[in-house]
């Protein structure tokens, strides 16, 4: 009797240390619900992934944007990245690269947790607002050709 009990403990001490720490987010590779629920503008979307203001993309990645002379080479090409991935895992990646890759030098486009002690003017400000994150997922669907370039 005893020796069960210790063996129960054992049992759950073990079972208990090899869950990693937060593993309800461990394993999330994917964001399927919208953050707004407005539909994307892939027009608008195309925009801020050119443009070398906000969204500056084109540092690290290049794609199918002939007029674009400068383009980055440290990530993979954007063309083809809808027939890649979902909506969903294109939106973590837009939300927060870390989440998918600890160490990825992509920044986090939406991400709005750990800001508590920033000052009140900078408060809640993200890369990019929850729109523009979906216009720009809107757009990245729609590269389906991963042979452009
Ligand atoms: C500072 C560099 C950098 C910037 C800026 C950047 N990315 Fe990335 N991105 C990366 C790297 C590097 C990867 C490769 C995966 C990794 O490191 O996790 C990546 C991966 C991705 C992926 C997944 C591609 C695949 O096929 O696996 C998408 C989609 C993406 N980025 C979109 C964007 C968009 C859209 C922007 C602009 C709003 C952007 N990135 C800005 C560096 C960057």
């Amino acid at each position: 009797m005893r020796r069960s009990i210790f063996l129960t403990l054992l049992f759950l001490s073990l079972s208990a240390s090899s869950q990693p720490p937060m593993s309800s987010e461990a394993g999330t590779q994917s964001l399927p619900l919208s953050l707004t629920g407005v539909a994307g503008d892939p027009a608008k979307g195309r925009a801020i992934v050119v443009e070398r203001q906000k969204g500056l993309c084109l540092l690290c990645h290049s794609g199918p944007f002939p007029e674009e002379r400068f383009q980055g080479d440290l990530a993979p090409s954007l063309a083809g990245t809808g027939s890649r991935m979902s909506e969903g895992e294109i939106r973590l990646r837009m939300v927060d690269s870390t989440k998918v890759n600890e160490k990825t030098i992509m920044p986090p486009y939406y991400k709005t947790e750990g800001l508590e002690r920033v000052a009140a003017n900078y408060k809640a400000k993200t890369l990019l607002s929850a729109q523009e994150i979906e216009d720009v997922i809107a757009f990245l669907v729609t590269l389906k050709d991963d042979t452009q370039k």
